[in-house]
């Protein structure tokens, strides 16, 4: 699934890069060679670092 339409970053991307230990959605896009553009995304990529984070602790 497909989390930021903006940069084509999938919930799997997002997952490895908060279990790479990226803490929030800024720090997981860069780890990824891109940024926020319009921000729509930035809750739900919130919402599942969180979440993979909890998991990994
Ligand atoms: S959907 Fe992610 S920045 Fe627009």
């Amino acid at each position: 699934m497909v989390v930021c339409v903006c940069n084509a970053i999938r919930e799997r991307d997002v997952r490895e890069a908060a279990r790479a230990g990226c803490c929030d959605p800024l720090k997981a896009y860069a780890s990824l060679g891109r940024r926020p553009r319009c921000g729509q995304c930035l809750p739900f990529a919130r919402e599942l670092i969180a979440s993979e984070r909890a998991i990994a602790a």
